[in-house]
C-alpha cells in the first residue's frame, strides 16, 4: 500500500523522539498501520543545529507554508509549539488544505481546538481531514483514545488527576530529596519534561490546558479553557512538604473536571491538593500522570504512565499516526463540533 506521507515541523525534543521511533520501529508500524509511515520533509528554525538524529534523508523547508503545502505530504506533524504564532498558521494551513493535522500542543489545542476541529470537519467538502492530539494531554498515556473511545458508553461524573509531569517531578523529588524548588526545576528541563517557557508548568496552565481538552472528550462538550480555575505550585516550599508527610498527605498538582447541577455546569480546577497516602495518585512520582475518571457503568478507570519527555510522547503521536493511515475519519473530539453548537444555541434559548 502507499506510505503515509508526513512533515514534521519542530525538531525539539518531541521532534527528534518520532524520527528516532519511526526509525527504531518502522517495520512493526508499516504491519499495524497496514503501509509504511514515511518522513519526506521537515523543518526547525536552526538547520546547524545538530540534533543526534540523521536527518539527510529528508528535505529540508524554511517555509511552514511552503511544507504544509508540498504536494508529497499527506499530514503535517506539529510539534513547535505556542498557542498562536506559526504554529496555529501552520494547523489552519494545514486543515485549510485538506490534510491531517497531528499535535501535542495542548496550548493551540485548549484556546483554538473547536476552530481547528470545525476546519477538520469541514474539510474536503465535507469529507474531512483528520485532527489529532493523544500527545497533548498525558504524554505517552493513551487517556483520550480512552476515554473517548474506551469509555464512551457512559456518562463520565469526574475526571481528576496529575496532568503536568515537570509539577509532579519537582513536588516528588522535593518530597523524597528535601531539595530545593530552582534546582528540581532546572534539573526536569534538563529531562525535557518542561515547556520552553517554564512559568506554564509551575503556574499551572499546562495542566488546565490538558484538563480543559480532557473535560471536553469526556464530557462531550466544547473546549472552556477560560473557565478553568488555576493555582500553580509556585507557593509550595518544603517546610509545606515536610508538615503535609508529618500528617500523612503528599502534595500533588490535581486537575478536576466535574459535572454539577444535573450535568449541567462543568466545573474545572487546577490547584495543589493533599493527598493521603493511601490514595493512588500519592504513589505517583516523577514525571509520571495519572488520570481517574469515573463512569456510570465503567467504575473508577485508572489510566497512569510517563506524562512526559521525548520517548512517551513521540509513541502517542505516531499512535495517531497509525490510526490515519489506517483511515481514522472520526471527529476530533467526542461529539461533532456542530451538533456541540447546536447543544449551545439550544442551552442558550432556554436561559
Ligand atoms: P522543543 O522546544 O524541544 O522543540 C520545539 C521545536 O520547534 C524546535 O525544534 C524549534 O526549532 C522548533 N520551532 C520553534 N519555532 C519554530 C518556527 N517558527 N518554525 C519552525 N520550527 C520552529 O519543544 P518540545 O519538543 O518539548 O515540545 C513540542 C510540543 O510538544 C509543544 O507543543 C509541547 O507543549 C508539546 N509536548 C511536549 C512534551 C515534552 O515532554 N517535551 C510532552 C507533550 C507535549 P529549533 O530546534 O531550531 O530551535
Ligand atoms: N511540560 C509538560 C509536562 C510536558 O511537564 O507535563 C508534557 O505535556
Amino acid at each position: 500500500a502507499a506510505p503515509l506521507r508526513i512533515a514534521l515541523a519542530g525538531l525539539g525534543t518531541v521532534g527528534g523522539g518520532v524520527i528516532r521511533l519511526l526509525t527504531a520501529n518502522g517495520a512493526l508500524i508499516a504491519r499495524r498501520a497496514g503501509r509504511p509511515i514515511e518522513i519526506v520533509a521537515v523543518s526547525a528554525r536552526d538547520r546547524a543545529r545538530d540534533r543526534g538524529v540523521d536527518l539527510s534523508p529528508y528535505q529540508w523547508e524554511d517555509d511552514l507554508a511552503l511544507l504544509a503545502g508540498r504536494p508529497d505530504v499527506d499530514v503535517v506533524v506539529e510539534l513547535i509549539g505556542g498557542s498562536d504564532g506559526p504554529a496555529l498558521a501552520l494547523a489552519r494551513r494545514t486543515l485549510g488544505l485538506g490534510k491531517g493535522l497531528v499535535t501535542a500542543n495542548k496550548a493551540m489545542i485548549a484556546h483554538h481546538g473547536m476552530e481547528l476541529a470545525g476546519m477538520s470537519e469541514a474539510a474536503n467538502d465535507g469529507r474531512g481531514a483528520p485532527l489529532k492530539f493523544e500527545a497533548a494531554v498525558a504524554g505517552g498515556i493513551p487517556v483520550i483514545k480512552g476515554l473517548r473511545e474506551g469509555a464512551a458508553a457512559n456518562a463520565l461524573t469526574r475526571i481528576y488527576g496529575i496532568l503536568n509531569g515537570t509539577c509532579n517531578y519537582i513536588l516528588s523529588t522535593m518530597e523524597d530529596t528535601g531539595r530545593d524548588f530552582g534546582d528540581v526545576l532546572k534539573e526536569a528541563q534538563a529531562l525535557g519534561y518542561a515547556e520552553a517557557d517554564p512559568a506554564f508548568d509551575i503556574e499551572g496552565t499546562d495542566a488546565a490546558h490538558k484538563l480543559a481538552i480532557l473535560a471536553a472528550i469526556g464530557f462531550g462538550a466544547g473546549v472552556a479553557f477560560d473557565q478553568v480555575e488555576v493555582e500553580g505550585i509556585t507557593r509550595i516550599r518544603a517546610a509545606d512538604i515536610a508538615r503535609a508527610d508529618a500528617l500523612g498527605y503528599v502534595i500533588r498538582l490535581i486537575g478536576m473536571a466535574e459535572c454539577e447541577e444535573g450535568g449541567t455546569r462543568l466545573f474545572q480546577r487546577v490547584q495543589p491538593c493533599l493527598v493521603p497516602r493511601s490514595h493512588p495518585l500519592a504513589a505517583v512520582d516523577g514525571a509520571t500522570n495519572a488520570v481517574v475518571a469515573e463512569g456510570n457503568f465503567s467504575g473508577r478507570l485508572l489510566f497512569q504512565g510517563a506524562g512526559a519527555g521525548d520517548g512517551p510522547t513521540a509513541s502517542a503521536v505516531v499512535a495517531d499516526l497509525i490510526d490515519i493511515a489506517r483511515g481514522d475519519t472520526g471527529p476530533p473530539f467526542s461529539v461533532p463540533v456542530a451538533e456541540l453548537e447546536q447543544m449551545a444555541a439550544a442551552d442558550g434559548a432556554t436561559r
